[in-house]
């Protein structure tokens, strides 16, 4: 990679997400691990059209871990699950990243530990311990019951009392999963010293997990009940999370974790964030002092927590609006369709069994947007969630009725009985023989080389690239709009979401389909009407 890194590579990045344990084995044991990453890097950017052409990737969580949330309770920061491999493979799988111009982002999770973590130990032995204070214990109420209301975001109380202290301590998520208490400066920089332990090392970036719930209330309160809650919904939307989620606090902490990336130029934070569009936008910090560089906006996926985004002109036009109108303008929206707490996207927009068909025009939506576009593993060849028999599940969070064992099965890269992810039995089942990677691998019209085209022609085409979004329009069945850079062809995206084939305006007197869901018809375009497929998309380009 250059010597200079350009110190804001993530403004033209497309990144990808693997989920470690289920991306490649390298040794049998049905767990992916790094090395496996690494055997697999030429797929994702080879320098040519024939890879991905991804410039960057971020791994779930890859640090020691009872595993409990899969990685995502963190007993050592600084270090490599064995089950993924060892210090020494990280500094491999970056090296080997950075020789074909891959960034890496590792995933960060700065709300709570497993409570195997020796802070927690220590926290956890007595009143009296030094680590005491690092966690949030509070005393139970005199009827014994847990100091106030909040519940777990996984279910049940987020309160547990531990027997040997006789206090709570509060956990966000799971019981293993203890929140740590930023309120303590010490805690701050133990966490800013996990941070620097790895730019050192070369990554690039951090996904952030939860930032939003890193500081609640410092007195704790009662969360207000939702009125619209119904028994039998999901018990998290039981209460409105007034106290301990996007906590005005929240916002200054963002600024000195940003702090802590500028000591280290051309490294990129990304925020897990929820709520809306203003909210989402907060994270960025503002024009006295920045926050941080990119937050997720998952309002294609979800936009009240439980309702799934419809797949509707109208709705994707919205999102789009509200992105581009509230993100303040030094940085630019993050989107991502998928990832791996969610239901997949073909299986969310499968009820009249045409998600299939839908999936094509994503990656002309998402990639044709003015943002930084995360892709997660196997979205390129569609994979759908997969159907895990009871015993097989694995997941503990009860998100959904399920968990999230779905939407994190194995990569499918052929069809011999490891799928060419593993020579031993998967961690997780199978999804079924197609789709996988071998199969469309050389095939012209597959959903694979639809995003490959994507990728590359993105980075070919500066509007795409880098441009401004203008002219967001559209009716009923199309969202469009243009995207403009100066000195650079210009380039009309229009997204068709009805189940007949619609005909819009074209911007340009001479042009040309440079990317469309069918691909037959990628070529000069002969007048100033553009047919769409029925659930297509297309990207039309200005001049011949
Ligand atoms: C985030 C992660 C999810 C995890 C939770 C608790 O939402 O994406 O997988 O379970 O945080 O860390
Ligand atoms: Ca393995």
């Amino acid at each position: 990679m250059d010597s200079e890194p350009s110190r804001e590579w993530w403004r033209e990045a497309v990144a990808y997400q693997i989920y470690p344990r289920s991306f490649q084995d390298s040794n049998g044991d049905g767990i992916g691990d790094l090395e496996g990453i690494i055997q697999r890097l030429d797929y994702l950017n080879d320098g040519t059209r024939r890879s991905l052409g991804v410039d960057a990737v971020w791994l779930s969580p890859t640090f020691p871990s009872p595993m409990a949330d899969f990685g995502y309770d963190v007993a050592d920061y600084c270090d490599v699950h064995p089950d993924f491999g060892t210090l020494e493979t990280m500094d491999r799988l970056i090296a080997e990243c950075h020789r074909r111009g891959i960034r890496v982002l590792l995933d960060w999770v700065p709300n709570h530990t497993s409570d195997r973590h020796p802070w927690f130990i220590e926290s956890r032995s007595s009143r009296s311990n030094p680590k005491r204070d690092w966690y949030i214990w509070r005393d139970p109420k005199p009827d014994g019951s847990p100091p106030n209301n909040w519940r777990s975001v996984f279910g049940g109380p987020a309160w547990t009392f531990d027997e040997t202290t006789g206090q709570y301590y509060l956990h966000s998520f799971l019981k293993e999963q203890p929140d740590l208490n930023w309120r303590n400066p010490e805690v701050e920089q133990a966490m800013f010293d996990t941070l620097r332990f790895w730019f050192k090392r070369g990554v690039d970036g951090f996904r952030i997990d939860v930032i939003g719930r890193i500081l609640k209330h410092p007195d704790l309160p009662d969360n207000p009940p939702n009125p619209e809650w119904q028994p039998g919904e999901r018990e998290r939307f039981s209460q409105i999370w007034v106290y301990n989620h996007n906590f005005p606090d929240v916002f200054e902490a963002v600024k000195r974790i940003r702090r802590v990336f500028d000591e280290y130029p051309g490294t990129v934070s990304v925020g897990e964030v929820f709520g809306t569009p203003e909210e989402i936008a907060r994270f960025y910090g503002d024009d006295d002092e920045r926050g941080l560089h990119l937050a997720f906006n998952f309002h294609f996926i979800h936009e009240h927590g439980h309702v799934i985004t419809p797949w509707e002109a109208p709705v994707l036009r919205r999102i789009i609006g509200n992105a581009e109108a509230s993100v303040p303008s030094f940085s630019q929206p993050c989107f991502a369709l998928n990832n791996h707490d969610r239901s997949r996207f073909i299986t969310r927009h499968d009820a009249d069994g045409r998600g299939r068909e839908r999936a094509r025009a994503a990656p002309l939506l998402l990639l044709g947007l003015r943002n930084t576009p995360f892709l997660y593993y196997g979205e390129e060849i569609g994979m759908a969630d997969v159907d895990i028999p009871p015993e097989r599940q694995q997941d503990p969070a009860r998100f959904r009725s399920v968990g999230r064992d779905p939407e994190r099965t194995p990569m499918q890269w052929d069809t011999s009985p490891g799928r060419g992810f593993t020579s031993g039995e998967p961690w997780l089942p199978f999804g079924p023989l197609s789709p996988n990677v071998a199969e469309q691998d050389s095939d012209p019209d597959s959903l694979l080389n639809l995003y490959r085209s994507a990728v590359w022609l993105r980075k070919e085409l500066a509007a795409l690239r880098r441009g401004s979004l203008q002219r967001l329009g559209g009716d009923e069945s199309v969202v469009s709009w243009l995207r403009v850079a100066e000195g650079a062809p210009s380039v009309f995206v229009a997204v068709n979401t009805s189940t007949e084939a619609v005909t819009v305006d074209v911007p340009f007197r001479l042009s040309s389909i440079a990317l469309c869901t069918d691909r037959a018809r990628e070529g000069h375009l002969r007048s100033e009407r553009l047919e769409l497929p029925p659930l297509g998309a297309a990207w039309v380009v200005e001049g011949s």
